[in-house]
Parts: structure tokens; sequence; C-alpha cells
């Protein structure tokens, strides 16, 4: 088999047997494929696109790649989820004590930060004392025991999509449905889960700038779960701006913890009780969604959910005291400087992205990933969306600690990530569709944003 009649056949639309995917795949990992012809196929694939089943093939490939979780000696459907958004997202810091509260077995592997998004690796080690870093015989222990553990994801996982990942950055082919839909799904396969809940974000900020564009990347990954056996829904959420008040490490696991005790931003709520709901069905713990979120809305009410996520934290080493006093265990930065708007109006968008880069100046995110972070440090929105300013209120402030010249940068990012107007914003969900084997279900009408 020649590498060149692979990269015709797909340049000129062909479809490619799983055979020929294999060449690719394993030739590209042991370096028998040289860049440049990985490159021109990734290209041959931006424009021709791939099949279903080719897509589903090319997922397989990546996710045996490398090292694969087996999670079968945990009795239970295990169900994971994973966003494509990650600025201000805390969501698996309370999703995954709530939904193990329900009864459906949570052994998830979660990735650090890098550039302007986070990791939920990093805000759970902002926790004194927390571990991430488990013997595979713990993790599956722990499951077994409280229904619940989080981990670093291990150096071999998906090596192939690693690489693939990282020429595609360079060769202006990252923004191709089947490549990110594979990409996805390769880990989120390799992480041992039956079920898989994803929630793809849609706007200025995320991979997806339209609502279609969000609908379709779902619709290939749940196509590709249902070819592999690992039942997927996906939910389309907004991403005109970051989830929650809180962004960075301590200041995200503090918001979680208020969250978890039901006094949480009613956005960040609002989106977990729906994607735990999901997992909830998927799960088998409920028949219906609605049935679900009243389920999982007492959990959060009687504090079952709080009282997992304490038993979870404890287990992993943490210092349980911060679900009663996050304030006196996590770290504080020892700086809190304003923000302040130079114009008024009425807040329209907040770049997620650049508030993203923001934090990260301050030290809450790594531009490289051997980059050390400052756990205290991290940005709380004063205002957000459909907020009125004035000028020289405080749109939001800075925690960290830097000079105030080295702030200074994240100051600007931040004041510039507010996009403000004379008018009123229309009141929009958070949730705009859900993708099932079922198809598409839109649940508003906006289609472009
Ligand atoms: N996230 C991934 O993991 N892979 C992609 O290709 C894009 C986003």
């Amino acid at each position: 088999m020649r590498t060149v009649d692979i990269i015709r056949k797909k340049r000129n639309g062909g479809e490619l047997s799983q055979a020929e995917l294999s060449h690719l795949v394993q030739g590209y990992c042991s370096g028998d494929i040289p860049d440049y012809q990985a490159a021109a196929w990734a290209m041959a694939v931006y424009f021709q696109g791939l099949t279903a089943r080719e897509t589903a093939d090319l997922t397989g490939l990546m996710a045996s790649s490398g090292d694969q979780l087996d999670l079968s000696d945990i009795p239970g459907v295990k169900v994971d989820k994973h966003s494509t958004g990650g600025v201000g997202d805390k969501t698996t810091l309370i999703i995954a004590p709530l939904v193990a509260a329900a009864g459906v077995p949570v052994a998830k592997m979660s990735g650090r930060g890098l550039g302007h998004t986070g990791g939920t690796i990093d805000k759970l080690e902002s926790i004194p004392g927390f571990r991430t870093e488990l013997e595979r015989g713990d993790f599956v222990s722990q499951v077994k025991e409280i229904g619940l553990a989080v981990i670093g994801q291990s150096g071999n996982m998906t090596p192939a999509d690693k690489q693939l990942y990282a020429l595609r950055d360079v060769t202006a082919t990252v923004d191709s449905v089947p490549l990110i839909a594979s990409s996805i799904m390769s880990k989120k396969i390799a992480a041992g889960a039956d079920r898989i809940v994803l929630d793809v974000k849609v706007g200025s900020g995320a991979f997806m700038k339209t609502v279609e564009a969000a609908e379709e990347l779902a619709e290939a990954m749940v196509a590709i779960g249902e070819q592999v056996g690992r039942n997927t829904s996906a939910l389309i959420s907004d991403m005109d701006q970051p989830l929650g008040f809180a962004i960075g490490n301590a200041l995200e696991v503090e918001e979680a913890i208020r969250t978890l005790r039901g006094e949480g931003p009613e956005d960040l709520t609002s989106l977990c009780l729906e994607l735990a709901s999901q997992m909830i069905v998927l799960g088998g713990k409920s028949d219906t969604i609605q049935q679900a979120k009243e389920l999982l809305t007492a959990l959060l009410k009687d504090g079952r959910a709080l009282d997992k996520f304490r038993a979870f934290v404890e287990a992993q080493g943490g210092d349980p005291g911060v679900v009663d006093a996050p304030e006196s265990i996590l770290p504080v930065a020892a700086t809190r400087t304003e923000v302040r708007s130079t114009e008024a109006g009425i807040v329209q968008a907040i770049d997620a992205e650049q508030l993203g880069a923001a934090a990260m100046h301050l030290g809450a995110g790594r531009a490289t990933k051997d980059d050390r972070i400052d756990p205290a440090a991290g940005i709380l929105m004063v205002k957000k969306v459909g907020d009125a300013v004035a000028t020289g209120d405080v749109l939001a402030l800075l925690c960290h600690n830097r000079t105030p010249s080295e702030a200074e940068e994240a100051a600007r990012l931040a004041a510039a990530a507010y996009r403000m107007e004379h008018k009123p914003v229309a009141d929009r969900p958070l949730v705009l569709s859900i993708v099932t084997s079922n198809g598409v279900q839109r649940l508003s009408d906006k289609d472009s944003m």
C-alpha cells in the first residue's frame, strides 16, 4: 500500500477503507509516514470530508493507538461528559458529584488547562492536598466505594490524536468536522466510558460559530458513538460569555462548591442540570429528562451532592474542610484590581477567549505546557451579558499576585472582552439544541451568532 495513492484517493473524493486508514494512522505514529504526507492527507480530508464509516474507523484507530482505560470491573453504566468550551467552565466539578450522588458511577479522566482554556485537574489541585494521580487499582476501588474518582490523563493516551492535532494546528486543518469529531471521540472512547454526553459550545469564543455548524459537529460525534457502541448525546450551548462569574482555579472551585450548595449562578446551575440530566438518562437512572432534573434538583437541595463532593475530596487526599469554608482553605490572591468601564451601555457579549487570555496573564493558565500556574489567580466578573453599565463602573475584578504593571495588560484584555451597545439584549436560552441518535431537537430559533 502506498501512502501517495491513499492521499490521491481522498483528494479525488474517494472513500478510504479501514486498512487504508490504519496504514495512515500507524505509519504516521511510527514515523514511517512523514509530516508532509500526513498534512496533505489532512488537507484532502478538510476539502473532501469523511463518510460516517471512515470517521468511526479513524476514531477507533486513534483510540487504540495508546493506553486505554478498562472500566469493566466497575459495576453499572459509566457515563462521561466532555465540553468543547473551556473558559470558566467548572461544570465537571459540579456534575461529577451530582451524577454520582444519583447512583451513576463517574470514573473520569480530565486534562490540564492550556492557553486561554482551563482544565479540571488544575482546578482540583488548587484544593490543598488533592491528588490527581492515582494507581489504576486505587482509582477503580474509589469509584466502587464512593461512586466517583477523577484523575489526570495518562501520558500515553491517544498518541495518534496528539500527533495529528499538533500537525492540524500548524496546517490550517483544525476546523474540519470529521477531524474534530474523531479527535474528541477517540479520547472519550480511550477513557473507557459506556455512554458519553457532550457539551458543544457555539458562539464567538467557540470553535463553532453558528448553531448549524455546532449541530453538524454534534451529529458527527453522536454517529461515531452509535457506530462504536457508546451511546452518545449532545447539547449545543451558548458561549457568548464565560459560565458563572469566576475564572481561575481556586475561584472556580469556590463557585462550584456554592453551586453544589444550591447557591450558584443561574447559568451555571442550569447548564449543569441539563448535562447531568442527560447523563442520568443515559446511565439508566431516569426514564425522562424531566424526572432526572427533579431528582438532581433534590440532590442539590438536600445536600447529598455536596456530601458526595466532600467524600470525593477526602478520598483523593484533599482537605474536606474546603466544603464548609472554601475561603479559609483555598489559596487567595494578594491583590484585587478593579477593571472599570470607559463607556456606558448594556453588555451584549463577553469574549470568553479574551477574558481567558487576561486570566492567563495573571498566572491562572499556561502559555506553554511546562508553565507553572498560580492557583489563586483569576478573574471575578462583576457585570455579565444584559447588565447596564455606566462609565466608571467595575466590570470585573482581577485577582492576582502580580505587580501593578504586570496586571496592566490583563486589565486591558479584560476591558476589551466586554462588548457594549445602547440596546437591550434579547433573552436567549443557554441550551439551543439537543442532539441524540434520534436527530436534532432545536430549542431556539436563533440560527446564527
Ligand atoms: N478539541 C479536540 O480535542 N480536538 C479537536 O480537533 C478540536 C478540539
